[in-house]
């Protein structure tokens, strides 16, 4: 049996695990003392890997709602990668009010959320706008895990050098601009500088995840905001979608997800989807890249 607390030392150790298995073979695994997988052919077993499907519970006892929700995240790795999205709206669809406040739109729960999904990939995006709004620091502080590659969407160079995520060291960081406006000896403060090429007027969102493939990451986490969830949305590249929705109406603000309209709601975007609680929130979590969903929520779930 599986202790609650141990639930997320599992996870972790499944993302790792999954990053260094160095064959094709099915196995299954069982969580040592010491926090990592070891492989196992007996009854003990707790976690099963496939190479087509990723990760499964494969024991009584692992039915935790935290898996069915983080696992399908923890099977990244070089030929089996994983970009996810998220927004956390309100219940009339805003991320953020006019002026960009967006800190209270969820509950203290979802934040959390954001932190294990930050833990739980290597690198994680957001565009100029969220930096110029909230100068967030985009590391992995409310729960035991590492900090993701930062990486902010900045075409035109507007931000200057003085956010946090440019000078505080905490973490690598990478700026993403034009190709044109780029230069090999560039940095922004202490970020590095990259250019992808521009295509339709927008960072090519493909360029983008090739950039950081080639770079190690695997599992790319798109935090927002609307704008740049949403052009990785609409060139078709995000395997996962999480939407949290808050119980409050904002009446305006910057919105959350748009994509070019649908003439008829035959034609509306429509994927399987599970839904979990946080605290008062509801999570809608979209698998768009047409794997099997990891362990059925049972219910609406609870997982914070
Ligand atoms: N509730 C949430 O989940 C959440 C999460 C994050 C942020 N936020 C809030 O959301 C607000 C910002 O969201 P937003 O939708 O206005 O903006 P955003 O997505 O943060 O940033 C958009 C800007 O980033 C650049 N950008 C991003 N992707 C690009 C691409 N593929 N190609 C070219 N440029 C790209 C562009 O910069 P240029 O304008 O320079 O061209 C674009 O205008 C803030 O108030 C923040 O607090 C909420």
């Amino acid at each position: 049996m599986l202790r609650s607390d141990r639930v997320w030392t599992l996870l972790r150790a499944a993302s790792r695990a999954a990053r260094e298995l160095r064959d094709d073979a099915p196995r299954a695994f069982a969580l040592a003392e010491d926090g990592r997988l070891v492989e196992t052919g007996g009854t003990d077993a707790q976690l099963a890997w496939r190479p087509d499907t990723g990760w499964t519970p494969c024991a009584d006892g692992v039915e935790d709602p935290r898996l069915a929700l983080y696992l399908p995240l923890c099977g990244a790795r070089p030929g089996r990668r994983l970009t996810i999205g998220h927004l956390g709206q309100s219940l009339d669809g805003f991320v953020a009010t006019a002026a960009g406040e967006s800190r209270s739109v969820n509950g203290e729960e979802n934040i959390v959320h954001l932190h294990r999904l930050r833990a739980l990939c290597d690198a994680v995006v957001v565009g100029a706008a969220t930096v110029a709004a909230d100068d967030p620091r985009l590391t992995t502080r409310l729960v035991d895990g590492p900090n993701p590659l930062r990486v902010v969407l900045d075409p035109r160079r507007r931000l200057a050098p003085g956010h946090r995520l440019f000078s505080d060291g905490k973490a690598p960081t990478l700026v993403i601009c034009d190709a044109a406006r780029a230069a090999a000896d560039n940095r922004v403060g202490q970020a590095e500088l990259a250019g992808v090429p521009l295509r339709g007027g927008l960072l090519d969102p493909a360029a983008v995840l090739e950039l950081l493939h080639r770079r190690g990451c695997h599992a790319v986490f798109v935090e927002g905001g609307g704008f740049t969830v949403s052009a990785f949305l609409a060139a078709g590249l995000l395997d996962r979608l999480h939407v949290t929705v808050a119980p409050l109406v904002i009446g305006a603000g910057r919105p959350g997800l748009r994509l070019a309209p649908a003439a008829r709601l035959g034609d509306a975007l429509r994927a399987p989807h599970r839904i979990f609680r946080l605290g008062n929130d509801v999570l809608f979590d979209f698998d768009l890249g047409g794997g099997a969903a990891c362990g059925e929520a049972p219910g609406i779930a609870r997982v914070l």
